[in-house]
C-alpha cells in the first residue's frame, strides 16, 4: 500500500482527502501548522475526526523550517505527497502579499525539495483556477494559464506552479497539479461566500455581495477529493487539470437558492473587490478523459448538504 504525506492535511480540503484515503486503508501522514488564518480549533475537530486510526500520523510543523520538515519526510519516506499547505485567501493577500511568497512559494519548495530528496515518486500540488486571471465568462481549459493574474494569491500560485515543474524535472518524480474551482461543502472554509453566507444567515444577519454579474463554477468537496484519489493512479507524465464542476452558477442564481433555505434572507451590494475574478467556469474535458474523473452531485444537491451540516455544527 501507499504511504501518502498531505500537507495541509488539517485544512478543509486535506481533512476530507485524508478522511478518504484512510478508509481505503492508505498509510497516512498529515503536516500541518494549524496557522491561525481561521481558528485552529476548527482544524482539531477536523484532525479529531482523523486521529485514532492506526494508519493516521499527524506533525504539527510549519513547512518554512526546513529542517523539521526534512525530519518526517526522512522519517516517513512518503511514495506520494499532496501539497495543499498554503496560505488562501485573495483578499487577504492584497494586504500580506509577502505572508504569500513565504506560505504559497516558500514552503512550496521546501515540500518539493523534501519530497524528491526522500524518493517520493508523485508529487500531487493544490493550485487555483485563479491562475487563469479575468478572461470573461468562457471555459477555462489547461493551457489559457498565461500569468497574467490580478491578486497576489493567484501570482504565487502562478509561480508555485512553476517550482513544481522544476522540482519535478530535477528530481525526476511524477507531478500533478490541480487547479481547483471554489471548493465548497462540510467544514467549508468560513472565510468562503458559501460557506460564510450560510453561518450569517442562520445567524440572521444581512449578507454581502461584492461586484455585479459574477458567476463561480462551484464544486462540491466529495467530487474534488474523488479526482485527487483518482490521480493517485496515473501511470506517467507531468499534468494539469482543472477539477470544476463544468458548470458556473451567477451569484443571482446562489442567492435564489439561497432563498429557498432562509426566506426573510437580507442581501447589501457593495462594489466589486479588488483582486477577485468576474467569473470563473471549468472546462473539464481534461480530467475526464485522463483521469475518469465526473463531477456526480449537482449544486442545489450540495447547498443543501451544505447548509444541513452548519445547521448542526455552526450553530
Ligand atoms: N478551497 C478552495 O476553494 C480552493 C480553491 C483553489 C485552491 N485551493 C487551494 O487548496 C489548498 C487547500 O485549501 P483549503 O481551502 O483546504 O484551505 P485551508 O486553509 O483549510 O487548508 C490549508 C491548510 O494548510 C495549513 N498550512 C498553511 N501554511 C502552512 C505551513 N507553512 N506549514 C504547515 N501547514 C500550513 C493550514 O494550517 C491549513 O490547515 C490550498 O493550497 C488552497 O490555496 C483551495
Amino acid at each position: 500500500m501507499l504511504k501518502i504525506l498531505i500537507t495541509g492535511g488539517a485544512g478543509f480540503i486535506g481533512s476530507h482527502l485524508t478522511a478518504k484515503l484512510l478508509s481505503l486503508n492508505y498509510e497516512t501522514v498529515i503536516i500541518d501548522n494549524l496557522h491561525p488564518y481561521y481558528p485552529a480549533e476548527r482544524k482539531m475537530k477536523q484532525l479529531k475526526a482523523l486521529a485514532g486510526n492506526s494508519n493516521f500520523s499527524f506533525y504539527r510543523i510549519n513547512l518554512l523550517d526546513w529542517e523539521r520538515t526534512e525530519e518526517v519526510f526522512k522519517k516517513h519516506q512518503p511514495d506520494c505527497v499532496f501539497h495543499l499547505a498554503a496560505l488562501p485567501g485573495v483578499p487577504n493577500s492584497l494586504l500580506q502579499p509577502l505572508e504569500y511568497v513565504d506560505y504559497d512559494i516558500k514552503a512550496t519548495i521546501n515540500v518539493l525539495k523534501a519530497a524528491g530528496e526522500c524518493g517520493a515518486q508523485h508529487v500531487l500540488f493544490a493550485s487555483s483556477s485563479s491562475v487563469y486571471g479575468n478572461q470573461g465568462n468562457v471555459p477555462l481549459k489547461e493551457e489559457m494559464a498565461t500569468g497574467n493574474v490580478i491578486s497576489p494569491y493567484a501570482a504565487a500560485k502562478y509561480g508555485a506552479e512553476s517550482f513544481c515543474q522544476a522540482y519535478a524535472n530535477l528530481f525526476g518524480y511524477k507531478l500533478t497539479i490541480f487547479r481547483y474551482f471554489t471548493v465548497y461543502g462540510p467544514w467549508g472554509r468560513p472565510d468562503m461566500a458559501i460557506s460564510k453566507f450560510v453561518r450569517q444567515l442562520l445567524n440572521n444577519e444581512e449578507i454581502v455581495v461584492y461586484g455585479t454579474e459574477t458567476a463561480r463554477d462551484y464544486t462540491f468537496i466529495d467530487d474534488i477529493v474523488s479526482g485527487m484519489v483518482a490521480a493517485l493512479h496515473r501511470t506517467e507524465g507531468n499534468e494539469i487539470f482543472n477539477l470544476g464542476a463544468g458548470h458556473p452558477v451567477t451569484m443571482e442564481e446562489l442567492l435564489g437558492y439561497l432563498k429557498e433555505h432562509f426566506p426573510k434572507m437580507k442581501v447589501q451590494h457593495a462594489p466589486e473587490r479588488a483582486g477577485d475574478v468576474k467569473a470563473t467556469w471549468a472546462d473539464i474535458t481534461k480530467a475526464k478523459e485522463m483521469l475518469g474523473y465526473e463531477p456526480k452531485i449537482p449544486f442545489k444537491e450540495g447547498l443543501a448538504k451544505t447548509i444541513a451540516w452548519a445547521k448542526a455544527y455552526e450553530k
